[in-house]
C-alpha cells in the first residue's frame, strides 16, 4: 500500500504545486512510512546477522561476545586468562550410566543385619558387611552436601586389624557437571554397637587407606577377590586411555568423510581462543557430519610459559581430555590422516583407481552452509591471509552461528589434571572457600582497570574478604599473581591455601609427573602455565564460597572500563 501511494504520486502530475494539500500530506506521511519499514528491515536484517545461538559460554558470560563484537578487527581476547572453562563447568551433561549405579548403591546399603556370626566376642572383621554398612552411613552423613558415592569396594583391614578398616570407593563431586568418578580411600576406627552393628569412631584424611589403594588391591588379596567375585556390578577401573586411534584399513579410510584445518593464526594464540577456535572447527564437522582432523600439537603462549616464548609441541592431552573427545565427537588425528591420505594417493597414483577427492577453501567467508552438499571426501581450509582474516573462529562469525553449535560437552579437562584437583578439594575435605584474585597484565593496565590494582592489595583484600568468609576457614586463593608472599596478611586470619603448596603433586615424584612423561616419549613435562590455570580454575568452582575479583572484589570491569 504504502509502494502504492508513492508510486502513484510520481507518475502523477508533474507540478507539486498543483496537488492539493490532502494529496500532498499523503505523500508526505507516505514517505515516512516507507522510511520506517526500510528501518525496520535493516534492523530485522542486523538482527538476523549478530543472533548467537545459545551458547553456553555466551550464556555464562555475556561480556565475551562483547569483547568479541568489540575486537573484532583484531580479535584479542581481553575476556580473563586466569580462568579456562570448558565443558564439566558450562553444561550439565545427560547422565549416560552412573544414576543406576547410585541406585544400585542405595539398594545395596540396607545393612545385610543376616550376618551369620554376631557375638560380641568375635575379632572386627572387615568384610563383615556391617562394617560397609557403618562406613556408609559415615560418609553419606559427612559429605552429604559436596559428594556423591557410587561404588564402594569391600574394605580391607588397615593397621590395627582389630579395630581398623580401610575403605575405598568411587565418588562425583555435585559441582562437576561431568560424570568422571575419582577414587578415594580412607581409614576408618570402628567400634561395634550392641546389636550387631558398628560405628565408625574416627576416619582418616583423604586417601589414608593405604591398604586399600588401588596397587595393593592389585596385589593377590583372597579377601579382595572373594570381593570382586561378589559384586560383579562393581566399576571398572577407568584408567585413563587416551591414545591415538589409528584410521583403520585404507577402505575405511577411503568412506571417510573429512574436515581438515590448516593451523590458522589461532596457533600460540591464549588458551581461551584456542578453545573458541578449536569447538568452533569440531562445530562445524558436526555440521558437516564430517570426522574433524586435528592437530594434537598445541603452542603455548608465552604469557604462560616459564621461558616467556612461544613453545610449540604440547600435547593436547596434557589439558584436556582426548579420550572424552574421542568418545563425543568424530576426530582423527592429523598424523595418522596424513599418512594414509599420502598412502593412498600412492597407491592410487597412475592407476585409474579415483584419488581422494579434495575441496580447498582458501577462506573463511565460504559458509559452513555452503559447504554442507560438497560430497569431496576432504574439506580442507586453508586459512590463508592475514590476521584476523586467518582465526578458525571466524568460520563461526555472522550468519553461520546460527547453524553451528559448538560442542562444549565434547571438551573436557584432562583427567591428569583433575587428579590434582581432587587430592587439593580432597585434602581440604571438600570444605573450603576460594577467592579468584586477578593480577598480572590487568592490574597493570591503570587506563582499563583503574582500580583493580588498589583493590588488591593485600589489605583491601583482607579487608572484603573478612566480610564474606568467616575466621580460620581453608581459604583457596586462585591468582595469576606469581609472587607467593603476596597473599600473607592473610594467613594471620585463615588457612591459606595456593596452588604452590601442592607442588609434590606434579613433582618427580608424581603419578602426573610419570603419566604425563610416557606421553611425551620419556622426556618430563613442565606443570606450566596453563596447567596451573585448568587447576586453580576447577578447585576454585568446587569451593563452598567462591569471590570473584570483578563484583566481589572491585567495581572495575571484566573487560575494561565501561564494559559493564
Ligand atoms: C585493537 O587492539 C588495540 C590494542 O589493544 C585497541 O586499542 C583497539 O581498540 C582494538 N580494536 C581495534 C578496532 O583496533
Ligand atoms: C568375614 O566375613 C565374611 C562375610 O561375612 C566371611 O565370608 C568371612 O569368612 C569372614 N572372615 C572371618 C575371618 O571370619
Ligand atoms: C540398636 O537397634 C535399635 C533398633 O533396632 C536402634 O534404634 C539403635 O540405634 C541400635 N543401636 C545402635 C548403637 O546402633
Ligand atoms: C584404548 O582404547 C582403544 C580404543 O580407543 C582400544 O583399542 C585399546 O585397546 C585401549 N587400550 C587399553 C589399554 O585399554
Ligand atoms: C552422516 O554420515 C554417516 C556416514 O558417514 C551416514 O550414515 C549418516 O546418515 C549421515 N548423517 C546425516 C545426517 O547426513
Ligand atoms: C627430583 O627433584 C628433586 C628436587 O627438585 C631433585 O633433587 C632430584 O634430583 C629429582 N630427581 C629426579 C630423579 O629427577
Ligand atoms: C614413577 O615411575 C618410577 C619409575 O618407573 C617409579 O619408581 C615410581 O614409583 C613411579 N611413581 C608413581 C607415583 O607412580
Ligand atoms: C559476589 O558478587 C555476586 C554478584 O554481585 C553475588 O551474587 C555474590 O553473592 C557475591 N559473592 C559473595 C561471596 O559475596
Amino acid at each position: 500500500m504504502r509502494e502504492s501511494t508513492s508510486s502513484g504520486t510520481g507518475t502523477g502530475t508533474g507540478t507539486d504545486a498543483s496537488i492539493p494539500v490532502s494529496q500532498r500530506a499523503i505523500k508526505i506521511i507516505g514517505n515516512v512510512f516507507f522510511s520506517v519499514f526500510v528501518f525496520a528491515v535493516l534492523i530485522l536484517t542486523v538482527v538476523a546477522i549478530t543472533y548467537q545461538p545459545p551458547d553456553p559460554w555466551l550464556q555464562s558470560s555475556i561480556s565475551l561476545t562483547k569483547a568479541l563484537s568489540q575486537t573484532l578487527p583484531n580479535s584479542t581476547f581481553q575476556n580473563d586468562d586466569s580462568l579456562l572453562k570448558t565443558g564439566e563447568d558450562l553444561t550439565t551433561l545427560a547422565p549416560s550410566s552412573s544414576p543406576t549405579n547410585e541406585q544400585q548403591q542405595s539398594s545395596q546399603s540396607p545393612p545385610s543385619s543376616s550376618s551369620s556370626a554376631c557375638s560380641d566376642t568375635a575379632a572386627l572383621n572387615c568384610s563383615d558387611p556391617a562394617v560397609l554398612s557403618a562406613i556408609q552411613r559415615f560418609n553419606s552423613k559427612v559429605f552429604r552436601k559436596s559428594l556423591v558415592f557410587l561404588a564402594y569396594d569391600t574394605p580391607v583391614p588397615g593397621a590395627h586389624p582389630d579395630h581398623e578398616c580401610d575403605a575405598s570407593w568411587r565418588f562425583r563431586n555435585r559441582r562437576d557437571k561431568s560424570w568422571r568418578r575419582y577414587r578415594d580411600y580412607r581409614r576408618f576406627r570402628l567400634a561395634r554397637a550392641d546389636n550387631c552393628t558398628y560405628t565408625v569412631v574416627s576416619a582418616g584424611k583423604f586417601r589414608s587407606g593405604a591398604n586399600a589403594a588401588p596397587a595393593a588391591r592389585r596385589l593377590p588379596r583372597s579377601a579382595a577377590t572373594a570381593a570382586a567375585a561378589v559384586q560383579p556390578a562393581a566399576v571398572p577401573d577407568a584408567e585413563i586411555n587416551d591414545t591415538i586411534p589409528a584410521v583403520g584399513s585404507e577402505s575405511d579410510f577411503r568412506k571417510g568423510r573429512y574436515l581438515y584445518y590448516t593451523r590458522g593464526g589461532d596457533h600460540c594464540k591464549g588458551m581461551n581462543q584456542f578453545v573458541w577456535s578449536f569447538l568452533c572447527g569440531l562445530g562445524e564437522a558436526a555440521f558437516l557430519n564430517r570426522t574433524f582432523v586435528m592437530d594434537l600439537n598445541l603452542c603455548l603462549n608465552g604469557a604462560h610459559t616459564s621461558s616467556g616464548r612461544d613453545e610449540e609441541g604440547k600435547d593436547f592431552r596434557y589439558y584436556f581430555d582426548f579420550e572424552h573427545l574421542k568418545e563425543s565427537a568424530s576426530v582423527v588425528e592429523e598424523g595418522e590422516f596424513l599418512r594414509d591420505w599420502h598412502r593412498w594417493d600412492r597407491r592410487s597414483g597412475g592407476g585409474r583407481k579415483a584419488r581422494i577427492s579434495v575441496r580447498k577453501v582458501p577462506t573463511y567467508k565460504v559458509t559452513p552452509m555452503q559447504l554442507r552438499r560438497d560430497r569431496s571426501s576432504i574439506v580442507w581450509r586453508q586459512f590463508d591471509g592475514p590476521e584476523p582474516e586467518n582465526y578458525w573462529y571466524r568460520v563461526c562469525e555472522g550468519r553461520a552461528a546460527k547453524y553451528i553449535q559448538r560442542p562444549w560437552q565434547a571438551l573436557w579437562k584432562s583427567k591428569r589434571l583433575m587428579n590434582i584437583v581432587t587430592q587439593i578439594a580432597g585434602g581440604m575435605d571438600w570444605d573450603y572457600d576460594a577467592v579468584h584474585v586477578v593480577r598480572g597484565w590487568k592490574a597493570s593496565n591503570k587506563d582499563l582497570w583503574p582500580n583493580l590494582d588498589a583493590d588488591t592489595t593485600p589489605d583491601a583484600l583482607l579487608a572484603k574478604v573478612l566480610k564474606m568468609v568467616k575466621p580460620w576457614r581453608n581459604l583457596y586463593i586462585a591468582t595469576n599473581e606469581p609472587f607467593y608472599n603476596y597473599f600473607d596478611k592473610l594467613r594471620s586470619h585463615y588457612k591459606v591455601h595456593l596452588l604452590d603448596d601442592y607442588s609434590e603433586m606434579w613433582g618427580n615424584k608424581s603419578e602426573w609427573y610419570n603419566e604425563t612423561m610416557a606421553l611425551n616419549g620419556g622426556k618430563p613435562v613442565e606443570f606450566d602455565g596453563y596447567m596451573r590455570v585448568a587447576v586453580d580454575t576447577e578447585v576454585l568452582y568446587r569451593a563452598k564460597t567462591q569471590i570473584e575479583t570483578f563484583n566481589n572484589l572491585t567495581r572495575d570491569c571484566k573487560d575494561g572500563i565501561n564494559t559493564c
